[in-house]
């Protein structure tokens, strides 16, 4: 007999004559002649009750699988007389797969966030957290609905590189050389004997390469893992994260704010409508108003702010925040969440930044001071999108990177689309775990990747 899943089971309208289910046991209660087994195997947060009899004739062993214990179980599912569930499982033969010792971890208690991350290769078989990696699957799954929708090609970005896209000197170095032996030339590391022969990076964004297959191709996207070696410890900021990346010929900044609104919207209304239980898990435990956030996240007008602007509002707000309001400094997590929580109330999209605190692709404005940058911020999260319109005049392109010293020579083939039939262009990355972090109110963002890795910390 084929297994039968427990989410599609649960779902059923009508009972199976005969099924067979397999998962690990999150909790029994036994009485004299019968035990109530509830068994989870990852397919939906609800468990199946199952009923062992002491007339099975392993009974006495079925008594010794605890907590964390993998059985098969085969029988008749019939409606429950209990209360909480719908259907239950009359055993009629069960398998123990495998016992678990008293020394699980995870014994019917709540626990920490934290302690729960120093057993990382065991929280998916929580609630919580199995509900956060299937929120996170089917997230992934409506990125590439969406752009499939929308006529996206998708393309895979390379991971190894030799440029730093957003020039924030992030990069974590790769190399085949001897570490013990490294060697030299003129007193100095002699890269030219590395793997290719020059220094290279993980990738801290797909952009540039991206940006080449949207002026072939239109509208592209990448969806990847990147890296950054940001040495900030925050709530926000790992060290490997994935990114949405969609890059789009003959588009404005404008247009790219209504298209990335138009992307957070549905993906935000995906998971409402197709993760609902595992949702209201996050809106019962973790964040009350998770729901309400959730639908002024689908429903409501985002707003369009210039930087400066944003900065004249903080600065007349009359709060006292840590970090020193100024035009021309970056906004600090404390700003975005007065700007979003407290001042609107709702998603806030900055732009037009002063060029001084952004990268060299960005497109330059009239102004010659700031640039067609947008970051799109929201509740909580704060900034969970950073997109530009990108530079496609060859000439402003080449006096930017002048000033911020960046080598034309290395860049030649990002010119080069410049060169041939440059076009207005533009394109923006969204953190896919911040967007999680959007979507269930975890605080954490170590708490929605299955291993995070931040600094000094890479078990698993
Ligand atoms: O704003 P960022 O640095 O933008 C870029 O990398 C552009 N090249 C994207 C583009 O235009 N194609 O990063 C984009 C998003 C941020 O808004 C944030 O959501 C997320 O990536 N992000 C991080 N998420 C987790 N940990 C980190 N260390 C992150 N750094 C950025
Ligand atoms: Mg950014």
């Amino acid at each position: 007999m084929q297994r039968t899943k427990i989410a599609t089971l649960l779902d059923s309208e009508t009972p199976y004559e005969q099924v067979l289910i397999k998962g690990w046991v999150r909790t029994k209660r036994d009485s004299k002649d019968f035990s109530f087994i509830e068994i989870n195997d990852g397919s939906s947060l609800a468990n199946m009750q199952v009923i062992a009899t002491n007339q099975l004739p392993n009974y006495a062993d079925i008594k010794r699988a605890i907590t964390g214990s993998a059985l098969s179980v085969t029988g008749k599912m019939v409606t429950s007389p209990g209360k909480g569930q719908k259907w239950e499982i009359q055993a009629e033969h069960i398998d123990i797969v495998s016992l678990a010792p008293e020394t699980f971890p995870l014994q019917k208690k709540r626990h920490t966030d934290e302690f729960l991350r120093t057993i990382a290769h065991l929280r998916p078989r929580t609630n919580k957290y199995g509900a956060v990696f299937r929120i996170r699957s089917e997230l992934a799954y409506a990125i590439h609905r969406f752009f499939k929708e929308k006529s996206f090609r998708y393309i895979h970005t390379p991971i190894i590189t030799s440029s730093d896209c957003e020039g924030a000197g992030e990069l974590f170095r790769i190399s085949t050389l001897d570490f013990n032996n490294l060697p030299k030339k003129a007193d100095k590391i002699d890269n030219t004997q590395d793997f290719f022969g020059r220094e290279t990076y993980l990738t801290v964004s797909g952009q540039l390469s991206a940006e080449m297959f949207a002026l072939a191709l239109g509208d592209v996207y990448t969806f990847g893992p990147t890296f950054r070696a940001e040495n900030s410890n925050t709530s926000r900021h790992v060290a490997e994260f994935w990114m949405i990346e969609p890059e789009m010929a003959f588009c404005d900044l404008h247009a790219n704010m209504a298209f990335a609104e138009e992307m957070v919207k549905y993906l935000a209304g995906h998971i409402m409508q197709e993760c609902e239980t595992d949702l209201n898990l996050f809106a019962r435990f973790v964040d009350k108003s998770l729901m309400p956030t959730l639908e002024n996240i689908v429903s409501s007008d985002y707003l369009q702010l210039p930087y400066h602007e944003a900065i004249d509002i903080l600065v007349t707000s009359g709060q006292s925040f840590e970090f020193k309001v100024a035009y021309g400094k970056d906004l600090q997590s404390e700003h975005e969440r007065y700007l979003t929580e407290i001042h609107f109330k709702k998603p806030v999209f900055i732009y037009d930044y002063p060029k001084s605190i952004k990268p060299f692709y960005m497109r330059l404005n009239d102004d010659n001071e700031t640039v067609a940058a947008m970051d799109l911020l929201m509740p909580r999260v704060g900034e969970i999108i950073g997109g530009s319109q990108r530079e496609e005049r060859l000439a402003v392109l080449q006096a930017r990177m002048q000033e911020v010293g960046l080598n034309q020579e290395e860049y030649w083939w990002y010119l080069d689309s410049r060169r041939f039939g440059s076009v207005p262009h533009s394109g923006f990355g969204m953190g896919f775990e911040r967007f999680l972090m959007m979507l269930t109110g975890v605080s954490n963002i170590r708490d929605v990747i299955p291993f995070p890795r931040s600094p000094a910390s890479i078990d698993f």
